[in-house]
């Protein structure tokens, strides 16, 4: 996520899923119809610097944000399940019976690849805020009017008076980042519209206090895309509500991400102008924890299998990729000449000729990383040694637990379904616009 300058805000992004303090109530069933949008983007590079350097202090950066945020989603989903609030129930109305929508958003890629955002509304009159879609998380959060900080000076603010669906709630929660800068603001519901995609009555928090230096990211708040259970808001997130109330088409959403041309979230089905069939799903984890975390994961290095029965976690939030530690060493022990980047811990230089090709299967076929996706640059100017987009990291997401962000959903067609609880891959059809 991040062009110089706006790396600051890699941070804020999953910062914004952090601590937040919130609870329950009232949940309103209506429906909406709405039409299709697309926007064309700009192509972007990675973490590589334009010099084809790896870029080490964005990277570190991008490392911190994944870990905060993950970490944040461990203290939800536990206080969720301690309260036994949880689950609303998702009721999903069958198309036939609602008017209904398919929606597609097209994604700006802001920041090199390190955040992918789009448009959305909320409220009456629709008022638009630019928002960072996060498979990784489940809240929806955006600055408020009575924000005085720097940080919402430069920010599309919502204000609740101005907005005829606003419904205020007493309390007030508070987001605490790692650095100990907050986010402090309340409680609402109001109208949200996605893609033409409208949900009424949609759960979200308005900042009043933001703490953060950085203000140069287009970005003014996350739209969360897991599921409930990690929503500190304890409340269905907008996806959720969209199924509940009959706003979409099917209980898919799905992900196109490039550099080169419009990436695209696509609400309530697929795009199949941009991926070759079949589609192979596969179920969600036993203990998925209100991630898209799948199981019986397969690692392949140069077409020999080096690991498997690896659970994943499929994140839009997330950079780059990462696995536990010891299995990301046996990964790199089959490149030859691979070894540790001192730069950066956790990460792993390899030579830059031949490029190691890793792929990731379930079962079925093998999903490769293409070349670009794995290479993130030289280890130095004039370098023969280059930088791998797979890290070492605990993120306490368990033992054997990978966390895949863009660097694996760029080469695929990533499709999310609530109604079969799976996740889906296919492979990319080229004929983006
Ligand atoms: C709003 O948040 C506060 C603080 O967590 C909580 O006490 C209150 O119950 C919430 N209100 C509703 C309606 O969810
Ligand atoms: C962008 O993506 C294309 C493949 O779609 C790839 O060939 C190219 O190298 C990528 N460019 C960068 C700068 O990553
Ligand atoms: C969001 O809306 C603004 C203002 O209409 C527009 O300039 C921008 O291109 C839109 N962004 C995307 C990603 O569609
Ligand atoms: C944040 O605040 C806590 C408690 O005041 C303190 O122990 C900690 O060192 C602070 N962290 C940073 C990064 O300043
Ligand atoms: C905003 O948050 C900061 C950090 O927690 C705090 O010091 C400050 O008093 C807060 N400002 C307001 C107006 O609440
Ligand atoms: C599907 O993708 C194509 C190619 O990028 C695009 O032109 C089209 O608008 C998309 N379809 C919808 C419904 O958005």
């Amino acid at each position: 996520m991040l062009l110089p300058g706006l790396w600051v805000l890699a941070s804020f992004r999953a910062a914004l899923t952090l601590f937040l303090v919130l609870s329950l109530s009232i949940f309103c069933n209506s429906h909406d119809t709405g039409s299709f949008k697309t926007f064309p983007i700009n192509k972007r590079t990675s973490l590589t610097r334009r010099d084809g350097v790896f870029d080490v202090a964005k990277a570190l950066r991008s490392v911190a944000t994944t870990k905060t945020k993950h970490r944040q989603n461990l203290i939800n989903f536990q206080r969720n399940k301690d309260a036994g609030t949880l689950l609303i129930s998702l009721e999903i109305v069958p198309a036939s019976l609602t008017s209904n929508t398919i929606g597609s958003e097209s994604l700006m890629d802001v920041a090199q690849d390190l955040q992918w955002v789009g448009n959305i509304t909320i409220g009456t009159p629709p008022k638009r805020f630019v928002i960072d879609f996060d498979t990784g998380s489940s809240d929806l959060w955006i600055p408020s009017t009575d924000c005085p900080t720097s940080y919402c000076q430069a920010k599309n603010k919502y204000n609740p008076s101005a907005s005829t669906t606003s419904h205020r709630y007493p309390g007030t929660f508070r987001i605490l980042y790692a650095d100990n800068s907050t986010v402090e603001g309340n409680n609402y519901t109001d109208t949200v519209s996605v893609a033409g995609v409208k949900v009424d009555n949609q759960y979200l928090a308005g900042a009043t206090n933001i703490t953060l230096a950085d203000t140069s990211s287009p970005m003014d708040g996350i739209l969360g895309l897991a599921w409930p259970e990690l929503s500190a808001l304890k409340q269905n997130p907008f996806f959720f509500s969209a199924i509940s109330q009959g706003a979409v088409a099917e209980p898919v959403f799905a992900f196109f991400l490039t550099n080169t041309s419009a990436s695209e979230l696509h609400l309530g089905g697929v795009n199949h102008t941009l991926f070759i069939p079949p589609i192979e799903a596969h179920p969600l984890s036993a203990d998925a924890k209100g991630f898209w975390k799948i199981s019986n994961g397969i690692v392949e290095l140069d077409g020999k299998k080096v690991l498997s029965g690896i659970e994943t976690i499929i994140d839009s939030g997330t950079t780059l990729m990462y696995g536990p530690p010891e299995a990301v060493r046996t990964v790199f022990a089959q490149v030859p000449g691979a070894k540790p980047f001192a730069s950066l811990p956790g990460a792993y230089q390899f030579p830059c000729n031949p490029p190691p090709k890793l792929s990731f299967g379930w079962g079925g076929k093998q999903w490769e990383i293409a070349e670009w996706n794995f290479n993130l640059g030289q280890t130095e100017p004039g370098s023969t040694d280059c930088v791998g987009s797979l890290l070492a990291q605990d993120l306490g997401l368990g033992a054997n637990s990978w966390l895949l962000g863009d660097s694996f959903m760029k080469n695929v067609y990533n499709v999310f379904d609530v109604g079969s609880k799976s996740v889906g891959f296919a492979q990319l059809s080229g004929q983006q616009a």
